[in-house]
């Protein structure tokens, strides 16, 4: 969250320079934050991950932590800001939509000594391994003179880029999430952790949460109000039942791919991890806690970098400020 409301004009100039300096091109993150405000029309709520709620609590480091990583964020019990999203850009969208990934961003704040943001979804992939394909999902997606996108366009577009169904895929395979905090998140990217001593490895996190997993079959999903998960982390956090997650680093190995967002490493999800800590949600927040600035993938302090060869991961910041520029202007 490094953008508050009285800095927006200064994120929109930013965003200008960022942009006019790169030349604006067909995959530049202005296209894509235009192309999604076409896809899912134009509001004042995020361009994607419209529909969310803000929450907080704790994020508590496990003694392996240092193993891995030097990280200020990593070291000690920090507070969290966390936001709970569905996927997309519809403000109004119904939380027991299968084809949607939840989103959970969240910042662990060790106080000025170096902040760690993460934007992760509940899918171990991507649907798009670069912003050029991004911006061709949403423009096969586009409304036509009828307000309804081609199917004939999706279509062909999911022929010609298969990568782009996995996710989809993935997501179809898997029950209605019951819960915000009953579903596996991952931040899908490959990340490099440098602990004290100076070694680096590569890693990707995922969140398993600490309730174990909960969710519906699809006839269960047909009878959920459209706004049931907040009520439903609402109840949890009063009774006391688990509302969090552990935080794992899955073990990468010398040859596995960083550059491409849409594969899994082979056999990841049978790959060695190392619980990095656990993260407790303890409260609904004020939504305005989490909409007076982004969550920025990009913003990770020492002992933890992401990817330098993966297409998607540096645009994610400037696409995310002229959201927020937008949503607050
Ligand atoms: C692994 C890849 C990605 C994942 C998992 C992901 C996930 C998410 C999530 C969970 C949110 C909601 C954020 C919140 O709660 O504040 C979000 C917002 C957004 N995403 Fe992504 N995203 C990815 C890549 C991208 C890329 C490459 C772009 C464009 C270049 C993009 C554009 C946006 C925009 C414009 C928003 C709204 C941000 C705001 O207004 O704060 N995303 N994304």
């Amino acid at each position: 969250m490094r953008i508050d409301k009285t800095c927006a004009t200064a994120v929109a100039l930013i965003a200008a320079v960022t942009l006019t300096s790169h030349s604006a091109s067909a995959n530049d993150p202005q296209s894509i934050v235009d192309a999604l405000g076409k896809v899912f029309g134009s509001h004042k709520a995020r361009a994607s991950g419209a529909k969310g709620q803000c929450v907080a609590g704790m994020f508590t480091p496990s003694a392996e932590a240092k193993q891995l990583t030097k990280s200020a964020s990593f070291q000690s019990a920090v507070p969290v800001l966390g936001r709970f999203s569905m996927g997309g850009g519809n403000p109004k969208i119904a939380d027991a939509t299968k084809a949607a990934v939840r989103g959970f961003s969240f910042k662990l704040d060790p106080g000025g000594k170096g902040t760690t943001e993460f934007v992760m979804a509940s899918a171990p992939m991507n649907f798009a391994k670069s912003p050029a394909q991004m911006l061709g999902f949403l423009e096969a997606r586009f409304p036509g003179p009828d307000g309804k996108p081609d199917p004939e366009k999706i279509k062909a577009f999911a022929a010609a880029n298969p990568e782009t169904g996995r996710q989809g895929q993935w997501l179809a395979g898997k029950p209605v999430p019951a819960s915000y905090v009953g579903v596996n998140y991952w931040a899908i990217h490959a990340y490099t952790a440098t602990n004290a001593a100076g070694r680096a490895q590569k890693i990707k996190f995922t969140l398993v949460p600490t309730g174990g997993e909960a969710g519906l079959t699809d006839d269960e999903a047909k009878t959920r109000p459209a706004d049931f998960l907040v009520a439903e982390l609402a109840e949890r956090i009063k009774n006391k039942t688990p509302a969090g997650f552990n935080v794992m680093a899955i073990i990468g190995e010398a040859s596995d791919p960083t550059n491409d967002p849409t594969v899994m490493w082979a056999e990841e999800d049978k790959r060695k991890t190392i619980m990095l800590g656990t993260i407790a949600i303890t409260r609904i927040e004020k939504n305005e806690a989490c909409d007076g600035g982004i969550f920025d993938p990009t913003n990770l302090a020492d002992g933890i970098a992401g990817p330098k060869d993966d297409p998607m991961f540096l645009p994610r910041q400037p696409a995310y400020a002229i959201s927020f520029s937008r949503r607050v202007n």
